[in-house]
């Protein structure tokens, strides 16, 4: 891997730096790495690189957690568990998203239990009842009588929204790239209207396997043959072309693909909606991906048919068959922006070998049920894809762990694995200080 040195990438300020012996652990792993292959199964199977991965990239980098849609009215609140700290994200009356660590200032009880709910103006703990207005601060002590400290709030944790979509930071200071991602990336969400969204479906599913694999497994369509469902519209062309190795039917894909491009580029240009690739994979802390795609088929969702599956498009879409805008940040999220649907994709550890992805399908706050778009259509082709991608991870986790597993090289067309792998080296070394 090519690490870079720590100073140009901006640790966090003011962190204590890493422990000796685990700094010499982590530094003897990531010496262990071979560029352009895989990573040796210590990066799977290793307890202490997973502590210092979730103290040093899950708790200094800006994550996807939500998008505004899950919190729409005054109160309405979402809890997450990201490695060992338990946080909230909360919607303020006045509109404003306030994020906290779910962990209360008397005896550290977790305040809010359940994962979605409705706090109203205040939030009490649930153990001796104190309770905390929507800014975190303590304006009750319980049945106690005392006063409340005025010094002593909850905990607030950076919050971010791009375009609908909430990110949160653990770290004191925060990296201050996310600001170039938001004007970069606005241009290209805005149009598709998720602050005007609504839910239409979300669905939990813990991967057997690390983290790292189900992110290098999102990174690549190398494997893409294994989900027949997604490839009914995505064309998995990622990385150099060469139609010269191509099958016979992997050519008659291609061809399909370059007659579609230039009338798809016509109608994104007539919509008004950039599609040029913003790749920003390593370098900086907040990395990320844009690409507009051309999709196979009648170009408009990914459905099994391949037309929308929402007659109500977000925003103020009105053409149909834009193909889908296809956006991932490291180190935990991926999203895909149809015209008439949008699927975001939330990944946080849970153990060293578990990890949650939660699926979310948004349509426009109008569209009904029924009426507008059946939720069966809509879902079934990312349900499929999940399961198979849960598999694959689950597989490669117990391979992997074996002994006997040596890593291989990354192909061409999974030149974006490598670059996560770059960006893991980049920031363990700076947030570490190696
Ligand atoms: S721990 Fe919350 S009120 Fe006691
Ligand atoms: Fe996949």
């Amino acid at each position: 891997m090519n690490a870079s040195p720590s100073s140009s990438l901006g640790a966090s300020r003011h962190a204590a730096p890493a422990a000796e012996p685990l700094r010499r652990h982590v530094a003897s792993l990531l010496g262990a790495c071979k560029p352009g292959f895989a990573l040796p199964g210590p990066f799977f199977t290793d307890e202490p690189l997973y502590a210092a991965e979730l103290e040093y990239l899950f708790g200094r980098h800006w994550l996807f957690v939500a998008s505004e849609p899950e919190i729409p009215e005054g109160g309405d609140y979402r809890t997450f568990q990201i490695g060992p700290w338990p946080i909230f994200i909360v919607r303020r009356d006045d509109g404003s998203i306030g994020a906290f660590h779910n962990t209360c200032r008397h005896r550290g009880s977790r305040i809010l239990l359940q994962d979605s709910g409705i706090a109203g103006a205040t939030l009490q703990c649930p153990y001796h009842r104190w309770t905390y207005d929507l800014d975190g601060r303590v304006i009750g002590c319980g049945a106690t009588g005392e006063a409340p400290a005025a010094q002593r709030r909850l905990k607030p944790v950076h919050v971010k929204t791009l375009a609908g979509l909430v990110f949160v930071c653990l770290a004191d200071e925060p990296p201050d790239d996310f600001d170039d991602m938001l004007q970069r990336m606005t241009p290209y969400l805005a149009p598709h209207g998720l602050t005007r969204a609504k839910v239409a479906k979300q669905v939990d599913i813990i991967e057997h396997g690390n983290w790292k694999l189900t992110i290098e497994n999102n990174r690549e369509c190398f494997h893409c043959a294994g989900h027949p469902e997604l490839l009914c519209s995505l064309f998995d062309f990622f990385g150099e072309i060469d139609p010269e190795r191509m099958s016979a039917p992997e050519r008659a894909t291609y061809a399909r693909y370059q007659s579609a491009r230039p009338v798809q580029e016509a109608l994104w240009a007539r919509a008004g909606l950039p599609w040029a690739e913003i790749e920003q994979l390593h370098g900086r802390p907040t990395a990320f991906r844009t690409e507009r795609l051309v999709l196979d088929g009648a170009g408009e969702s990914m459905t099994a048919d391949t037309r929308v599956a929402s007659r109500r498009l977000l925003g103020d879409l009105k053409e149909p068959r834009l193909g889908t805008l296809h956006f991932h940040t490291q180190p935990n999220a991926w999203f895909h922006f149809l015209s008439d649907h949008a699927l975001t994709f939330a990944t946080l550890p849970l153990e060293r070998g578990r990890t949650l992805v939660r699926s979310t399908w948004l349509v426009h706050a109008d569209a009904q049920e029924g009426r507008d778009y059946d939720l069966e259509k809509l879902t079934s082709v990312w349900n499929a894809t999940n399961a198979q991608d849960a598999a694959f991870v689950a597989e490669t986790q117990r391979g992997a762990s074996s002994p006997a597993y040596e890593p291989g090289p990354i192909a061409a067309s999974e030149y974006m694995v490598k670059l996560f792998h770059v960006w893991y080296e980049e920031r363990l070394r700076a947030e570490m200080r190696l």
